[in-house]
């Protein structure tokens, strides 16, 4: 398929696949297609990332641990609690290393592996990491991942140790991790596969082609949890594009959730601004969105203005809640994850919503250190039937 690269901000043209920004104004790109060529139908049939080849840039046989596909679950009671007559989630945390995040690095490895590259390098919050290095050892190529010492949580970074990257912690946070790798890959030509990375962001607009795949038309709104903005960003891309397409009519509200201590986008949505003021030392309980200097914060601000949605804040002790909400519908996330039902649960919504999308984007296995903290230990007893029936 035929495809460029496109500056959002001069509008600049590149044909060339090795670069992250503008070379003229250091503007994000993103990449636009020939829609001559897109032959797949929306059927709800077979539903997963390589279905929709036709919009995804890539020029060779896709680097894939069959990603996408994931379930899109009817949550009665959230929806009750909501008053919104219709409420899915989407377990994101159901793909192969457990978050959203292999959607885009199914494509950004084979993007590596097409452009020839030796090593692949990001900075992360802990996903990004896991997930490259899974692809990084299908592709056998190396990986590199620069991540905030001690920040982590352990189930991402048991995989991307297992999966053999080369893990370098650092003392500082996710965006000094962001800053130096993105000095690294120009300097060492390792291929930066950070959400910068327009191809990256390719494949995580699958979710947007799934949703409406399955349901046969695009729902009222979507909420996302909001750390660096790619995803909302992504997202938002696929709807826009269906819409070209004519495969929906209306695009989606796009409500991007963000945690309180790390809020740089909701502050900018309330001032109305195009752009952020980065926050020096953002903390949330959802490490994965703890992050102040959100690099795609230009796509994902206009993602919402475009499509009448709205940003909101929301407070750890609410994202502990929505995540032990999920759980009771047997839905298991890790805490960023929740943050899209906890913006939901606000009700600081003043639209008109009837059907509505949760993203959840990571698994309840990623960070087991925060789920045994808020759920309490087992209690221990002697082994005998009389000691267990007294608890019971
Ligand atoms: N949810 C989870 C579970 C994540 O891991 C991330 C991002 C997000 C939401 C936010 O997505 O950055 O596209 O706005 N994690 C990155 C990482 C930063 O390094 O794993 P975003």
């Amino acid at each position: 398929m035929e495809y460029f690269l496109r500056c959002i901000e001069c509008g600049n043209i590149y044909h060339d696949d090795l670069i992250y920004t503008c070379s003229k104004c250091n503007g994000l790109l993103e990449v636009l297609f020939d829609y001559s060529e897109v032959e797949f139908k929306l059927d709800g049939k077979d539903i997963w990332v390589w279905k929709y080849r036709d919009l995804l840039p890539v020029r060779i046989d896709p680097i894939t641990l069959r990603e996408g596909g994931t379930p899109l679950y009817n949550v009665k009671r959230i929806a009750e609690k909501s008053g919104i007559s219709r409420v899915y989630v989407k377990h994101e945390g159901l793909n192969p290393s457990g978050s959203f995040k292999d959607r885009g690095m199914t494509v950004g490895i084979t993007k590596a592996v097409e452009l020839k590259m030796r090593a692949v390098i990001c900075a992360s919050t802990g996903n990004t990491s896991a997930s490259m290095a899974m692809y990084a050892a299908r592709a056998n190529i190396k990986a590199i991942v620069i991540l905030p010492a001690r920040k982590v949580a352990a189930g991402k970074l048991a995989q991307a140790l297992m999966h053999q990257a080369r893990v370098i912690a650092i003392k500082g946070n996710f965006d000094r991790a962001l800053e130096i790798v993105r000095d690294l890959s120009l300097k060492r030509k390792f291929y930066l596969l950070n959400s910068i990375n327009p191809f990256r962001l390719e494949g995580q607009k699958t979710i947007a082609y799934e949703i409406v795949d399955e349901l046969g038309h695009s729902p009222d709104a979507i909420f996302v949890p909001v750390g660096n903005a790619g995803n909302i960003s992504a997202i938002f891309k696929g709807f826009v594009e269906l819409k070209e397409l004519g495969f929906i009519d209306e695009l989606p509200k796009m409500i991007g959730v963000q945690a309180q201590g790390a809020n740089p986008i909701y502050k900018a949505y309330v001032e109305g601004k195009e752009s952020i003021e980065p926050l020096k030392n953002p903390e949330t309980i959802a490490t994965a969105i703890r992050i102040g200097n959100p690099v795609n914060a230009k796509k994902a601000l206009r993602a919402v203005y475009k499509s009448k949605g709205m940003v909101i804040q929301v407070s750890d002790d609410e994202i502990v809640e929505a995540q032990k909400m999920l759980a009771k519908e047997g839905i298991g996330v890790e805490p960023a994850s929740a943050a899209s039902v906890a913006g939901l649960l606000k009700d600081s919504l003043d639209f008109n919503l009837e059907e509505v999308v949760c993203i959840a984007t990571g698994n309840l296995l990623k960070d087991p250190d925060e789920v045994i903290s808020i759920s309490g230990k087992p209690v221990e007893v002697e082994a005998t039937i009389n000691s267990i029936e007294k608890l019971l």
